[in-house]
């Protein structure tokens, strides 16, 4: 197995040798993997193309790393086990040898449904255990996934369906979450329906069993090709630098992009900073709360603990349903040992009272996570007294969708805890902090915008179907430095702080959303004419979206046209991009170049406006003052 540090001195070295020697230390930590070719050269980069790659000319699968590894050791150990939404429905659990059957037999069904190495294969999925089944089944096979969080709403999922040319969608018949009954195969349809002519085959699982209808010929259901298949089928060998997933992401422009992960690094990385962060030790059960269709579920559901042979727990429900206390009811139910959750869960638990946390002791929890957003002081302690009862320690996990793994966190036991700081890097992980010209900001105590100077194993590679926009995006702004897009303070023993994103990138109960991206779905509105959209700090949700509406002639009923514009937002993007507060203005300050001065709009929708700052360069600097007047917050 990967090292595992455990004591304060042995991280200090384990981080000063991967810097020393980077690629003596990471190939250290590749040696433990199964391998069927050793690579040739440990790590090549050049930050300027960008071009990474990592175990160059090793050859793996990481399914066979995830499942046929263990099948000796473990083979009986539960691999995954299921709890659904409602409460009183069974529970589901594969043990290793189970879980590698039912991946092989899948894979034989994608296989016999002609999709092969490099196909690209969409999830829209709820948190079923086929969806983990099925992503592992195209890793097995060497098929890319591309899993679409299943909120987004169908013409999101048409734009990555076609981004990635996908030739065959998985997904559920419906999807009972909380008290939602959702038709999640009829959204499939409707994007199907925008010009997804890649798509050959649908494969349906049956999950809640209500009628549907299926379409001739390219719908088949999950049950039909697979249960027939046979339980054997051996891996397909890819390079490490062979693509294993696309998962999009939002930026400050344009559309998503589709982030790309290969298979080596990301499979070394993801199970060191695994058994790392979280301090696993065999037999612990893990519970991440996040949902498979963000990057948290990829790396911290499915491939970090099974890596490390770990019994993960996946959950088809919501944290308040039936009550606030599923969490710690489902926690006490599987003996969690390990959970990660985002701060806006225990936000919302928090404010539903403690009177949910006192039956339950908790007393297999040693150590619990955060992920997601900042975590304010006040939701700490809470989650440090109320949950860990003061004895699991916390760790705040930084790291982004482009980043594969964990960053920068607190080693749990290890490092001390200092409330809302994500604390230190990992090791091979060489964080910088640079001013707006790019100079690094040297010294302690101080604050700036967050790069890192080197690669390490899960870096991105590109953004499917256009590397110049990954240059642009990631490699540009500061020259041989990946930019996080993430502002941070670094305090006097060099513990980051991660303050939040100085792009025009809004994070909303954790889920990354871009301010164009909104504003591109409220202006199709008939009667909008412009539109600025800015976050503003939210007590449950971390940061919510307020945007400010120019409209082609006076409303007559504003509760009407706000309606219609969060009805449109939701169906281009989904209901996690619905505005909170929309304000009708006359007009949107603008510099005499015409852009959109936002930081005075998010100084109003902060609810500051008695320091607006230097407004004399504006082309319209009477609209300020309507704006104050009319503002919401
Ligand atoms: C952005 C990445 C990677 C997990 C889920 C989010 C913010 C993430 C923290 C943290 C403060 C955090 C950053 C980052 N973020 N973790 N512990 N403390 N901020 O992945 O959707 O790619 O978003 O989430 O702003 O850039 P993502």
């Amino acid at each position: 197995m990967t090292l595992q540090i455990k004591t304060l001195d042995e991280y200090k070295a384990a981080w000063q040798r991967s810097v020393d020697d980077p690629e003596g230390f990471w190939a250290e930590q590749a040696a433990s993997f199964q391998w069927r070719k050793k690579w040739k050269k440990v790590l090549e980069w050049d930050f300027e193309q960008p071009d990474i790659q990592w175990f160059i000319g090793g050859k793996l699968n990481i399914t066979e790393n995830c499942l046929d590894r263990h099948l000796a050791t473990r083979g009986d150990q539960t691999a995954i086990r299921w709890e659904p939404n409602d409460p009183d429905a069974p529970v589901r659990s594969f043990t290793y040898k189970e879980l590698h059957t039912e991946v092989c037999k899948a894979a034989n069904a994608l296989k016999a449904n002609g999709i092969g190495k490099g196909d690209r294969v969409c999830f829209y999925m709820p948190m079923v255990p086929e969806l983990a089944i099925a992503v592992l089944a195209c890793a097995r096979i060497g098929a890319v996934h591309s899993v679409v969080f299943a909120g987004f709403s169908a013409t999101s999922l048409a734009d990555r369906i076609k981004d990635a040319t996908c030739k065959m969608v998985i997904c559920s018949d419906y999807n009972d979450r909380g008290p939602k009954h959702i038709p999640v195969k009829q959204i499939v349809d409707e994007a199907l329906e925008m010009g997804c002519d890649s798509v050959e085959t649908v494969i349906v699982h049956r999950n809640t069993g209500d009628a549907l209808a299926m379409v001739e010929g390219r719908d088949k259901w999950w049950h039909d090709e697979v249960n027939h298949q046979s339980a054997d089928c051996p891996a397909e060998e890819m390079d490490a630098e062979d693509m294993l997933f696309i998962l999009y992401t939002s930026g400050s422009t344009g559309k998503p992009k589709g982030v790309v992960h290969t298979c080596g690094g990301y499979m070394v990385y993801t199970c060191f900073t695994f058994r790392n962060a979280f301090q696993y030790s065999d037999g612990d059960v893990f519970w991440c709360t996040a949902d498979i269709g963000w990057i948290t579920g990829h790396s911290y559901i499915i491939y970090g603990p099974l890596l490390a042979g770990a019994t993960s727990v996946m959950f088809e429900g919501v944290p308040t349903y039936p009550a606030p206390d599923r969490f710690w009811q489902v926690c006490e139910k599987h003996k969690v040992n390990i959970f990660y959750t985002a701060p806006t869960a225990i936000r919302a638990l928090m404010a539903a009272g403690d009177q949910w946390t006192e039956p339950y002791d908790l007393k297999d929890i040693k150590v619990l996570g955060s992920v997601g957003e900042p975590i304010n002081a006040e939701a700490w302690h809470w989650y440090d007294e109320k949950i860990g009862k003061k004895r699991a320690p916390i760790v705040d996990t930084w790291w982004q969708t482009e980043t594969g793994g964990i960053l920068i966190t607190p080693l749990p036991g290890i490092t001390d805890q200092k409330p809302t700081f994500a604390s230190y890097p990992m090791p091979g992980v060489q964080p910088v902090l640079v001013d707006q010209f790019g100079t690094e900001i040297v010294g302690n105590d101080v604050e700036g915008m967050l790069c890192i100077k080197f690669p390490w194993p899960s870096i991105l590679r590109t953004t499917y179907g256009d590397h110049e926009r990954c240059r642009q995006t990631y490699f540009s702004t500061f020259k041989n430095r990946y930019f996080t897009g993430d502002g941070a303070r670094r305090d006097e023993d060099g513990r980051y702080r991660i303050i939040g994103r100085v792009d025009d990138v809004i994070n909303v109960s954790g889920h990354r959303i871009g301010t164009a991206e909104v504003e591109n779905a409220i202006n199709e509105h008939p009667d909008v004419v412009e539109s600025a959209v800015v976050g503003y700090p939210h007590d449950i949700k971390g940061q919510g979206i307020y945007a400010y509406v120019i409209t082609s002639h006076a409303v007559g009923n504003v509760d009407t046209i706000t309606k219609e514009i969060r009805d449109v937002v939701t169906r281009i993007i989904g209901p996690i991009a619905k505005p909170d507060i929309i304000q009708i203005v006359p007009g949107l300050p603008k510099t005499r170049s015409g852009k959109i001065m936002r930081r005075i709009l998010r100084k109003v929708a902060e609810g500051d406006t008695s320091n607006l700052g230097d407004t004399s360069t504006l082309l319209n600097p009477e609209v300020v003052e309507d704006i104050k007047t009319g503002a919401l917050r």
